[in-house]
């Protein structure tokens, strides 16, 4: 195991993103598809990010290393965060007639069965291999410029900041699954098909639902899907296809989150938020210093 490029995990709370501002509704680049990809994304993690905490919470009591618990506390505090400030983006998304309250009552009733009638062991897999799925997009979209160019500037402040701090504590789930819950490899990996099979038809079926909102009939859906497919899946290019393989390392035996290191981008990010305490200056430091 690898921990070389490994981060502090540093709660930051109250930020400011302007999301109360006029944010455009396709706030990427005006391209439905991408954006309310993005947004499905965002609908789920409120509620996902308390999911995660709950799971890791109940192996607290029995956490003996000291660092561990310490990044264990660092975790919470920063999905809290994510899931407080991703709240308020969605509460957007209630004024193009998207339901947000129901969709997390849905997946509130969903995860409450989870807990309810799976064993403990899986319920904190499920969530280390989430953090590995949140992790590996982070990785994959951050710094691309051709994408990330299109990105409403506070969006790409909001997303930035999440991607920051989901790679600072990428392995926390992740030890707490190996060192205290000794979770073996089929169910890390079983655990992995799993979300990743679900959580697809999921996302899928939440953009569908946003882009009728958006009043995208079964045609008009019809010819916009397949160019957003290839935009997802096309080949080395693809949003998905680029962690490919960073996502298969997850079923290798022996890996660790740490393995793959931090992003590049991370000590710029680091350096313009700490000097500016702004998350959208540190986005654009990002932004400048990537190249095409
Ligand atoms: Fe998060
Ligand atoms: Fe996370």
């Amino acid at each position: 195991m690898s921990t070389a490029g490994k981060t502090a995990i540093v709660p930051r709370e109250n930020l400011d993103f302007g999301l109360d501002g006029d944010i455009p509704r396709h706030w990427l680049g005006g391209d439905p598809f991408k954006t309310r990809f993005f947004d499905a994304l965002s609908v789920t993690f409120p509620e996902g990010e308390r999911f995660f905490i709950s799971c890791v919470r109940d192996y607290r009591e029995q956490v003996s290393d000291v660092s561990l618990q310490e990044e264990i506390r660092a975790f919470m505090r920063q999905e809290a965060q994510h899931g407080r400030v991703h709240t308020l983006y969605n509460n957007r998304l209630k004024a193009h007639g998207i339901d947000v309250d129901w969709l997390e009552r849905m997946q509130r009733e969903t995860q409450d069965r989870i807990r309810r009638h799976r064993s403990r062991k899986m319920t904190i897999a499920t969530t280390a291999a989430f953090e590995h799925l949140t992790a590996i997009m982070c990785h994959g979209f951050v710094e691309r410029k051709d994408l990330v160019a299109d990105f409403d500037p506070r969006m790409r402040a909001m997303y930035a900041w999440h991607a920051m701090e989901e790679v600072e504590h990428k392995a926390v789930a992740f030890d707490v699954m190996q060192k205290v819950a000794n979770v073996g490899y089929l169910r890390r990996t079983g655990a992995m098909l799993m979300i990743s099979f679900f959580y697809l038809i999921r996302t899928f079926s939440l953009m569908h639902y946003m882009l009728r909102k958006d009043g995208y009939g079964f045609w008009r859906q019809t010819l916009l899907w397949p160019a957003g497919l290839w935009w997802l899946y096309k080949p080395k290019r693809g949003l998905w296809t680029g962690v490919m393989g960073h996502y298969l390392q997850y079923f290798r035996p022996g890996f660790h989150p740490w393995d793959e290191g931090q992003l590049h981008s991370y000590q710029v990010w680091l350096e313009v938020f700490n000097r500016t305490d702004d998350p959208l200056e540190a986005a654009d430091g990002v932004y400048a210093s990537l190249k095409a």
